[in-house]
């Protein structure tokens, strides 16, 4: 397999397809860290780039303490202290998020970025009726009066299927289910007509039926906006239905990233396929691709591939020199691997 090294003009999967379109978001080289005590600090994200075509769902699936919901916040400029971007970049539309001014970057989040997030509950005011809430971001950042907002949150409410809109417009967030809520959480998300959304395991709380009905209404939103996603999940088999392109993120980095049809035609890091084999129901392949017991630890990460302990490829390579650069090893397919699974 022939190796190239990844540059600015490859992050995109098909540059034929891809190479017309705008570029809404990049992530460049990007790198947060939190500081801890006495002690290395925790590199959360490690070098991400990845860029955003117009229309573009790019699935981030990675296991817990991976980095997906530290690069959602500072895509959004809100990385929680004490942490901070020591090096890289977020352009939205050109614009370095990182120099923004607050005023500026208030009027970005929830008009042109907005994020939705597992918990619903936490996001809504519970003493507020939810169309008041809807139609308060929209009368907030289009500067319209509350007629209009309160006329524009009504044919939100419909547009995320929620049954009786009239009626549901004078509801407190209490007197509706978690799917009911997760639904006016991502109409609040959607009023402005974003330009980007951030999906954050949004719907990971949601009972399986619930979280089916409102992974496809979101899908069919953000096409029907045309909005460029990042769509953040524990789950890879949901990827395969939602999304354009797929990334794989292992301790703050990508590991894996290419079209959906490739990417789950011919995975080829041992993380990945792991994934795809933890969803197998055939335990011979489990077992051939799990190493029980060992789990990553953020605090451990070393110099080296920071997979090498789980991975059942591992050579001595792996252990002893530093961690492998992205590479693309065919058109818009990228692997951090010195040994890739070849087909
Ligand atoms: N406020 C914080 N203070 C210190 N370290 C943090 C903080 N937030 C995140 N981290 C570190 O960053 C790493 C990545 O965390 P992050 O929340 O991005 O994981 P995640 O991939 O979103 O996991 P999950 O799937 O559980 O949501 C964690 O392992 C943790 O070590
Ligand atoms: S570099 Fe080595 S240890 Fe790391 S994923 Fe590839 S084969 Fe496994
Ligand atoms: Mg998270």
């Amino acid at each position: 397999m022939q190796q190239f090294s990844v540059t600015k003009t490859s992050l995109f999967p098909s540059q034929k397809n891809r190479a017309l379109l705008q570029t809404v978001l990049e992530v460049s080289d990007l790198h947060v860290s939190f500081p801890v005590y006495g002690a290395e600090p925790i590199a959360a994200v490690r070098g991400v780039s990845l860029a955003f075509a117009q229309g573009e769902v790019v699935g981030l699936v990675g296991e817990s303490g991976s980095g997906k919901t530290v690069l959602a916040r500072a895509i959004m400029g809100l990385v929680p202290p004490p942490g901070r971007v020591i090096q890289g970049r977020v352009l939205f539309e050109g614009r370095d998020i990182g120099e923004m001014s607050e005023d500026e970057m208030r009027n970005v989040r929830g008009r042109e970025i907005s994020m939705v997030i597992p918990n619903p509950r936490s996001e809504l005011n519970p003493l507020l009726r939810v169309g008041k809430q809807i139609a308060s971001v929209a009368k907030y950042h289009l500067d319209i009066g509350w007629a209009e907002a309160e006329r524009m949150a009504e044919d939100m409410l419909r547009k995320v299927a929620i049954p009786d809109p009239k009626r549901r417009f004078e509801s407190y967030p209490h007197e509706l289910s978690g799917g009911m809520a997760q639904r006016v959480v991502l109409a609040n998300a959607l009023i402005c007509s974003p330009k980007f959304i951030i999906s954050d395991d949004a719907t990971s709380g949601l009972d399986v039926t619930i979280q089916a009905q409102v992974l496809d209404l979101m899908r069919n939103l953000v096409r029907e906006h045309n909005t460029s996603t990042l769509f953040i999940t524990r789950d890879i088999g949901i990827t395969a239905h939602f999304c354009d392109r797929v990334a794989v993120i292992y301790a703050g980095a990508i590991v894996e990233m290419a079209k959906r049809e490739t990417f789950f035609e011919n995975p080829c890091h041992p993380y990945t396929i792991m994934l795809l084999a933890a969803f197998s129901h055939n335990p011979r392949l489990r077992r051939q691709w799990f190493k029980e017991g060992i789990r990553f630890k953020p605090s451990e990460l070393g110099t080296a591939c920071p997979f090498a302990p789980r991975c059942v490829r591992v050579h001595d390579r792996c252990r002893h020199e530093e961690r492998p650069a992205l590479h693309e090893i065919d058109p818009g397919h990228f692997v951090r691997c010195y040994f890739p699974v070849e087909r």
